[in-house]
């Protein structure tokens, strides 16, 4: 049987349409669920909405809609978003859905038989906006969330709360014990702080709030939107709720911004610790996309609309942008400039065209075919053969891909490309051609050619519908995706395969984008 891998990406609230920031998270999770496809996995991608609490409830109402009909509009935007993205996720889930609603009750059950539920009254500083309290200390002056930057609210209740406090010292030593469960090391020691701290126990119902589900043992209270939407994890595998685990749980990864990374590493382990369930593998915090230093949210007012920005650079120009150009789990600052230069730089000069003059050129000296070449051990160039070889390609890229690191994984294969393209330059094959130099120029071109099937495999979970053309290009034929990183051999292009050179896979991107907001001369 192959091997799962079950990723996640964020549930995402449903009070605004989705902007960069969130398809940030959603396109770099299923670069990551499209790798591990073809390192032979099978993959489940999960991503979907998070619909409960005071913040929706809020929103609705502001827009006088009732607020369920409100949810499926904003809902069906994330989710027909992120197919017009080509996002191949496995499930969309809603924590409004009745199976979503099952499994809640039934987690919550395992908890409160557990004993980790108890009544009690609650005072403190809540952020509408995160969803959450905050102690005093926490607060920026004016008493405003230091996320939001908004006034938080005063809240007393009477609530259930779930005794976190209890695991503690279980989750130090599952942070101690796994060392790779938070990710990258400054998130691991901002939670490590957090615990060692010391925690209290989390209030996870709302008395005074409708919008939510009720809470199995009083139905007057809803559950806390975050004790709900965590639980997603498992809904959206068709989680069995008569105890049956899916074959899918434990998540091997959930990918999700930094500002959540808490949540996912002490309140959902915690919960988990009490339901008895097996404890997700890796939680990976991401950085912010921000527009001059400042988070890209709809309360700053500086979003960009993903499928605006797919329009310009192409969804998978926006694709290579975002995860070759941000460091993953760094912040990184938008600028249409940049992104312009980067992807005029690598996809139109750097890939577009080595593949446009190998194929040319193929087309002139060998009829369009792959050319006849003597086996590899009697090859007189076997320079781009032994440059693939002793750099140890595809094995760095998995190196780089398991540490996260998926902007130098992809450092790695442009670096590949630019090789190739000095192949070109220094081999000089129109010379060769001049000479009557037969059997040297059939090595050249094939080697050429060779390193672009590579590339292409390798690229293709970050890139797919360039990949895609760029395999029909070189002659295969069905889908790039029947390839497998196993293919990732040298000398696997067959002679005499017929290519088919088409449009060119990436056009330059007008300057004029780049300057977009600057005044022409
Ligand atoms: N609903 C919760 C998550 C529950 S998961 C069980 C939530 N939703 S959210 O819509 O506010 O944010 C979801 C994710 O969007 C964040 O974790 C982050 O991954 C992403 N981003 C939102 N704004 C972002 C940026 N400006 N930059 C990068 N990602 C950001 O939190």
């Amino acid at each position: 049987m192959k091997t799962k891998f079950y990723l996640t990406t964020p549930m995402y609230y449903v009070n605004d349409l989705p902007h960069l920031g969130h398809a940030y998270s959603t396109i770099a999770a299923d670069a990551i669920a499209r790798f591990e496809r073809l390192r032979g996995k099978q993959v489940f991608l999960l991503t979907g909405t998070d619909e409960h609490g005071q913040k929706i409830a809020n929103k609705a109402a502001e827009e006088g809609q009732e607020v369920k009909a409100f949810c499926d509009r904003i809902s069906s935007d994330f989710r027909t978003s992120w197919d017009e993205l080509g996002i191949r996720y496995d499930r969309f889930s809603r924590t409004t859905s009745d199976d979503h609603k099952r499994t809640v009750k039934w987690f919550f059950d395992r908890v409160y038989s557990k004993g980790d539920i108890y009544k009690a009254s609650y005072s403190g500083w809540y952020c509408v906006s995160c969803e959450r309290f905050y102690q005093e200390k926490e607060l920026l002056e004016e008493k405003k969330c230091p996320d939001h930057k908004r006034p938080v609210q005063w809240m007393e209740e009477e609530n259930y709360f779930f005794r976190l406090s209890n695991y503690q010292n279980a989750l130090l030593r599952q942070i101690e014990e796994n060392p790779g469960f938070i990710q990258p090391e400054v998130r691991k020691n901002e939670v490590l702080n957090i615990i060692r701290e010391g925690l209290e126990d989390i209030s996870i119902s709302r008395a005074s709030l409708k919008w939510g589900i009720p809470l199995p043992i009083d139905p007057n209270q809803v559950i806390y939107v975050w004790f709900d939407a965590l639980i997603s994890y498992l809904s959206g595998i068709e989680f069995d709720a008569q105890g049956e685990l899916s074959r899918y749980w434990p998540a091997e990864l959930h990918v999700v911004g930094k500002e959540i990374v808490r949540f996912h590493t002490i309140i959902w382990p915690a919960m988990l610790m009490s339901a008895e369930l097996p404890l997700p593998g890796k939680v990976f915090g991401h950085g912010w996309l921000t527009v001059n230093g400042e988070k890209m949210s709809k309360t700053t007012g500086n979003v960009i609309k993903p499928l605006e920005l797919a329009q310009e650079l192409g969804i998978d120009g926006m694709r290579y942008y975002l995860l070759r150009e941000i460091p993953f789990g760094k912040d990184g600052d938008y600028s249409k400039e940049t992104a312009v230069t980067r992807l005029n730089a690598d996809l139109a000069n750097n890939l577009g065209n080595l593949l446009n003059r190998t194929l040319v050129m193929t087309e002139k000296y060998f009829d369009g075919k792959v050319p006849l070449v003597a086996p590899k051990a009697l090859a007189t160039d076997r320079e781009l053969c032994d440059y693939f070889g002793g750099n140890r390609i595809p094995e760095r890229v998995e190196e780089l891909m398991e540490g996260m690191e998926i902007h130098a994984a992809l450092a790695e294969m442009l670096n590949f490309v630019d090789r190739a393209n000095k192949f070109i330059d220094s081999k000089a094959p129109w010379q060769l051609a001049k000479e009557g130099q037969a059997a040297r120029l059939a090595e050249v071109m094939y080697s050429l050619l060779e390193s672009l099937r590579l590339v292409t495999v390798m690229i293709s979970p970050f890139i797919p519908k360039t990949a895609e053309k760029m395999w029909q290009q070189l002659g295969f034929a069905g889908s790039v995706e029947t390839s497998s990183w196993a293919d990732l051999a040298w000398g696997g292009l067959v002679p005499g395969q017929t290519l088919k050179r088409g449009e060119p896979i990436f056009l330059r991107i007008g300057e004029e984008l780049a300057g977009a907001g600057k005044k022409k001369k």
